[in-house]
């Protein structure tokens, strides 16, 4: 029994899923589990390439395996040297002590760091623009530094332009039998976890996400084989402009994402109440999260995708509130921009949510702050509406003139 499928001559995905796991990195919720894609090319010459994340290590390796079907693996090629990926290098090289491991020298620089085994006999390293013959296929490498980590590279396949682009195109969400986004329904099933990953898993790293982007000959591509999720081998320029929007950090929609905290209902209550008369203006898209509730992860992606946001938080022990304080910690650590922010705070005897907020913001390129940041006392008074509504014209005006 295996599951495997060959998606292009002589190529074979041999990845894995994995549907148990509750939390990638430990820390981002999965509904739907997570794939860890591996490839493995039977040419003139075998070549495996990446491998899959330890917990799922012994399906994988009959895999390779039954796909080998008595062959040797002359090569295994490291795109990317994160545990998610590297779970089997070690057994890879006991069971096939010829393989030639391929890498770049910081790959097997981190390799050392987390391993025990002595590569120096099987290691073959690799630099920008070497290119790796299999036979009729071979595979070019592009350096493609911090789109996740440091020693990531990229490969295109330049007999028929197959791309392995390691975490970049990748997306959340095991793979349903069908491995090709053209099959699986992406807009519905697979979109907002693309977007979600994306945000949360490399956001950080739009600018090198574009600098490896322009260097790719995009005309020349006609499959994306990324670590996780679907492979795209049909309207590419769909994934294609996903990823340009997302890691420019332009947002696809305009409307706007209210997230808020709130321990007894009042900053909730104001959150409603703009969000009204948002709505009354004509604001059509319009989402709101509460911090403690939905996890950040979820808020990250919409805020990807929208173009404004209102937060408003209370302070709580002279300090913002805490699950505020730590999503906004995270946004500027993911590097968001280019996005129009209205602030509002809650406190009863001495504000430090507003401060703090604005602080963090500070933090964070081409971030515009929308109107007057308000500061309500516990709960918002009748007389006090007037102020909201002025918040209100100011960001519907901001919503049209970005439309
Ligand atoms: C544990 C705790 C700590 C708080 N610390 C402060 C504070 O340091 N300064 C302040 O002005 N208000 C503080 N407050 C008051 C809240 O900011 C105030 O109750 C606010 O209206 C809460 O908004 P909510 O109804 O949306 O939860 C604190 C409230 C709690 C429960
Ligand atoms: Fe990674
Ligand atoms: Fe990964």
């Amino acid at each position: 029994m295996h599951a495997v499928h060959e998606i292009a001559d002589g190529v074979f995905w041999v990845g894995m899923n994995d549907r148990r796991i509750e939390r990638f990195e430990n820390m981002f919720p999965l509904s739907d589990g997570v794939a860890y894609n591996a490839y493995l090319i039977k040419d003139e010459k075998t070549a495996l390439l990446d491998t899959v994340e330890s917990s799922v290590r012994d399906r994988f390796l009959q895999q390779v395996e039954n796909v080998l079907d008595g062959r040797a693996l002359d090569y295994l090629v490291i795109h990317h040297m994160e545990p998610d990926h590297c779970g089997n290098i070690e057994e890879i090289v006991r069971r096939y002590p010829e393989v030639k491991v391929v890498g770049n020298r910081k790959t097997f620089e981190f390799f050392k760091h987390y391993y025990r085994a002595d590569l120096s006999a099987n290691a073959q390293v690799v630099k920008e623009g070497d290119i790796l013959s299999l036979g009729t296929r071979s595979l070019r490498f592009y350096l493609a530094p911090m789109v996740h980590w440091p020693e990531v590279m990229f490969s295109m396949d330049l007999s028929d332009g197959m791309l392995y682009s390691a975490d970049a195109f990748g997306s959340f969400g095991a793979l349903p039998g069908t491995l090709f986004a053209d099959e699986l329904d992406f807009n519905r099933y697979f979109l907002g976890e693309t977007r979600r990953y994306h945000a949360n898993i490399v956001g950080r790293y739009g600018n090198q996400i574009q600098t490896v982007l322009k260097r790719l000959p995009v005309d020349s591509i006609s499959m994306i084989c990324p670590l996780h999720g679907p492979i795209w081998r049909k309207d590419l320029s769909v994934i294609w402009d996903k990823i340009d929007t997302w890691s420019a950090y332009r947002p696809e929609r305009t409307g706007v994402v209210f997230i808020y905290a709130s321990m007894y209902g009042n900053t909730a209550e104001v959150a409603e109440t703009l969000a009204f008369k948002l709505g009354d203006r004509g604001v059509g898209d319009i989402r709101l999260h509460d911090v403690s509730k939905t996890h950040p992860s979820h808020i990250i992606a919409d805020l990807w995708e929208y173009s404004h946001m209102v937060v408003a938080s209370p302070t709580y022990n002279m300090q913002l509130y805490p699950p505020m304080d730590a999503l906004l910690r995270e946004l500027a650590m993911l590097n968001l921009q280019d996005r129009d922010v209205a602030i509002i705070g809650n406190h009863t005897w001495s504000s430090a949510a507003v401060r703090q907020m604005i602080g963090l913001f500070g933090t964070m390129k081409d971030i515009r702050l929308l109107g007057e940041p308000l500061d309500i006392h516990s709960s918002l008074k009748a007389e006090e509406e007037p102020t909201l509504d002025s918040l209100a014209d100011v960001i519907f005006e901001s919503v049209l003139n970005r439309s």
